[in-house]
C-alpha cells in the first residue's frame, strides 16, 4: 500500500487522515445514493453496494494499525446496508418518535466522521489471538448453519413463485418453530453476536498483521452482527407487535425496487446472503489450513463456498423483486 496511507511499520501515515474519513463519509451518502434506486434506477444498486465495499477496504487497511476508532468505525460502515434497515424499521414509521432515520443517520455519521478525524494511534496491545474463544465460536455455529442453510433454501424456493415459498415455509416452520428448537436456535444467534463481536474488537487491537482471511472474516462478521440485529428485529416486530404472518406476503408487499421504503431491503438482503457465505467460507478455509491441507485445496472450497453462496444471494433476489412485482 502507498506510503500516504499506510507506513512502512503497517500504522497509518500522518497524511493519512483523508483516508481515515472515507468509511464514515462514504456512508454520509449511503441514504441518497438509496433513494436513486427507485428515483432514478435500479442501476443505483451498484453504487450503493461500493458503500459497504469501500469501508471494507478503509478496514482491512486500519486493523492493526493502532487507529481503533477508525477501524472500528470501518467495520461499523460495512454494515450500513443494515444499520439503515435497522433504523428505518424503528424511526420511520413511528408517531413517538417525531425523528426520522435519516436526520438520525446524518447525526451519527457526521460525529462518526469527527471521531475518524480526531482519532490518534495508540499503542499496540499485546492481545493473543483468542483461539479458545474461535474455537468455541466455530463450533456454535453449527446449528446455525444448518438453519441457514433450510432458510436459504426456503427463499430460493421462492424462484419457482410465492405458493412454493410458503410450501416450503410451511414444512420448515414444523422444526425451527418448535418452541425448544426456536429458543435453542436463537439462543445459539445471541451467542455468536456476543463472542463474535469479542473476536472482532481483539482482531482490530491485535497489532500482528493478519492474513486477508481472517480481515474478510472479520469484516463479513460485522456486516453479519448488524444483519442479525436488523433481521432479528424486523421479524419479532411483525410477529409479537405487529401480529403480522412473516411469510411470503409479508416479505414481497412492497415493490424493492420502486417503493421508496422498501428499496433499502434489496442491497440489505442481497449483502446478508453474501456476508454470511463469505464468513463461512474463511471459516472452512481456516480449519482446512489448520489442518494440514494445501492453501491451494483450501482456496478452492473457499472458492467454492464463496461462489456458491453469492449465486443463491444472485438467485434468491431475482425470486423476491420478482414477486415484490406482482406480476
Ligand atoms: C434474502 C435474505 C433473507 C430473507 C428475505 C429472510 C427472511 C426471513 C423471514 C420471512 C423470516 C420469518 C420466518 C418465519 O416466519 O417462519 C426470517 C426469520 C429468520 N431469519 Fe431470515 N431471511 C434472510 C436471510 C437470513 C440470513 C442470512 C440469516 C442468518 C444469518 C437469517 C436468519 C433468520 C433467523 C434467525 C430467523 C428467525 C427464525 C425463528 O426463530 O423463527 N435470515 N427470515
Amino acid at each position: 500500500m502507498n506510503k500516504s496511507v499506510t507506513a512502512n511499520d503497517g500504522t497509518l501515515g500522518i497524511d493519512a487522515r483523508l483516508f481515515r474519513l472515507v468509511a464514515p463519509v462514504a456512508c454520509l451518502l449511503y441514504p441518497a445514493l438509496v433513494s436513486c434506486i427507485s428515483g432514478v434506477s435500479p442501476f443505483f444498486l451498484v453504487p450503493v453496494l461500493l458503500i459497504p465495499v469501500c469501508c471494507a477496504y478503509v478496514a482491512f487497511h486500519t486493523a492493526g494499525t493502532g487507529f481503533l476508532r477508525t477501524a472500528a468505525i470501518a467495520h461499523f460502515g460495512v454494515g450500513a446496508p443494515a444499520l439503515y434497515s435497522l433504523m428505518g424499521q424503528w424511526l420511520d414509521s413511528q408517531t413517538l418518535v417525531p425523528i426520522h432515520a435519516d436526520e438520525v443517520w446524518l447525526g451519527l455519521w457526521l460525529l462518526l466522521t469527527a471521531v475518524c478525524f480526531a482519532d490518534k494511534p495508540a499503542g499496540r496491545s499485546q492481545a493473543g489471538a483468542s483461539s479458545r474463544l474461535a474455537t468455541v465460536h466455530g463450533v456454535s455455529a453449527l446449528p446455525i448453519v444448518l438453519f441457514v442453510l433450510l432458510h436459504l433454501s426456503n427463499h430460493l424456493a421462492g424462484l419457482r413463485g410465492g405458493q412454493a415459498h410458503v410450501a416450503f415455509m410451511l414444512q420448515a416452520r414444523r422444526l425451527y418453530r418448535y418452541p425448544p428448537l426456536e429458543i435453542a436456535l436463537v439462543c445459539c444467534f445471541v451467542f455468536q453476536f456476543a463472542t463474535g463481536l469479542v473476536l472482532t474488537w481483539r482482531g482490530i487491537v491485535r497489532g500482528i498483521a493478519d492474513n486477508w482471511v481472517k480481515r474478510l472474516q472479520r469484516v463479513s462478521g460485522a456486516y453479519l452482527a448488524l444483519f442479525l440485529l436488523s433481521h432479528f428485529s424486523a421479524v419479532a416486530r411483525a410477529r409479537y407487535l405487529q401480529h403480522t404472518d412473516t411469510n411470503w406476503v409479508w416479505l414481497t408487499s412492497y415493490n424493492l425496487l420502486t417503493d421508496k421504503w422498501s428499496d433499502r431491503l434489496t442491497p440489505y438482503y442481497f449483502l446478508g446472503i453474501v456476508a454470511v457465505s463469505l464468513h463461512l467460507a474463511c471459516a472452512a478455509r481456516f480449519v482446512l489450513v489448520a489442518h494440514g491441507t494445501p492453501a491451494t485445496a483450501a482456496n478452492r472450497v473457499f472458492g467454492f463456498v464463496a461462489g456458491a453462496g453469492t449465486l443463491a444471494a444472485v438467485a434468491i433476489m431475482v425470486g423476491l423483486v420478482r414477486g415484490s412485482l406482482h406480476v
